[in-house]
């Protein structure tokens, strides 16, 4: 049945049992999903699932398996579908205008989820539900420069997927903290690709090339999967991660506070799984009568650090998808 078609055997079936005209139950979405590279991922996917089950949100979940071309082909087949919207949590940042200019001519609104995409045409998607990757990036650095005082401090850098949003935002955010800090120098950068294996392994190249890991003061990881790998290299090459090497990382996830209550890590900047609630919330009014959201709905990035009782705030996040 065509769109126009289905509006209005909705509207006649709403009009016979006295509903609203524009009730949302059975809404079909199509969520285009990165991969399972973190534990935040996997409970971002799992909240997404239950927000939308409470919701009665018919969900066509599609995992990428952290490549573009898989989210390209599941987009396409969800207008093919005729779903009536898609979330996209976009791998890399650039490439989507010719796809998204699909969803658009078939009237799907695309709702971006926890990245950001570059684009000239800011009307290819309904809003974005994200954190300030930046200012996240900035909160690290901020804690880390708080932390060393005048002291001389190497810093080595993970970053995450290579083109993503996150990882970009997230470096020049911490450049940013710690330019006009003297003492404190990034003196080794390279991505882990967001995953636990990646850290460790980086982690252990950078310990090899920085006198047994004895030059370094301290690790910023763009998420805590790679901070968790890196603490295991740390440990497996002698040294104790959180005093001989700081750990400072984001997402906030129950393992990240394990190791911090292990006084193995020492801060990490909190990232919501739950982006699908605000998301759906948007899409709601947007199909009920047309508000337009904000373009940006931003989440927050709160520090946590070893002062706040980790093993709490570890309990508390159990039932977000953790
Ligand atoms: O886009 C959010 C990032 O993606 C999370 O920080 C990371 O864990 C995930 O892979």
């Amino acid at each position: 049945m065509s769109k126009l078609g289905k509006l209005a055997a909705a509207l006649a079936m709403a009009t016979v049992m006295g509903a609203p005209a524009f009730a949302q139950d059975g809404m079909v979405v199509g969520f285009s999903q990165v991969g399972s590279e973190s534990g935040w991922r996997a409970a971002e996917t799992a909240v997404t699932r239950q927000e939308a089950e409470k919701r009665g949100i018919d969900l066509k979940f599609a995992d990428a398996q952290q490549k573009q071309e898989n989210q390209i082909k599941a987009i396409r087949s969800f207008v093919a579908q005729g779903v009536d919207a898609i979330l996209l949590a976009p791998v890399v940042a650039t490439g989507w205008d010719d796809v998204l200019e699909e969803a658009k001519e078939a009237e799907i609104p695309v709702i971006l989820l926890d990245r950001n995409i570059e684009t000239s045409d800011d009307d290819l998607y309904l809003t974005a539900v994200t954190s300030d990757q930046v200012h996240e990036g900035k909160v690290a650095g901020d804690y880390l420069v708080g932390q060393v005082g005048s002291k001389p401090c190497n810093v080595v850098e993970l970053q995450g997927t290579t083109g993503s949003s996150p990882a970009i935002a997230r470096k020049k955010g911490f450049e940013e903290a710690i330019a006009g800090h003297d003492n404190v120098k990034l003196t080794r950068s390279q991505t882990g690709d967001f995953t636990r294996t990646k850290g460790k392994e980086v982690m252990e190249s950078f310990i090899k090339a920085e006198n047994g890991g004895k030059d370094i003061c301290a690790v910023y990881a763009h998420n805590d999967d790679m901070a968790v790998g890196a603490i295991q290299a740390i440990k497996e090459a002698g040294l104790k991660p959180g005093s001989d090497i700081m750990v400072v990382s984001i997402d906030a996830v129950p393992d990240i506070f394990a190791a911090m209550a292990a006084g193995e890590a020492n801060a990490t900047v909190e990232l919501t799984p739950n982006m699908a609630g605000p998301a759906f919330d948007a899409l709601e009014a947007y199909k009920k009568d047309g508000t337009e959201p904000k373009k940006w709905i931003q989440t927050e990035s709160k520090l946590y650090t070893q002062a706040d009782d980790p093993k709490a705030v570890m309990e508390s996040k159990k039932g977000l998808g953790y």
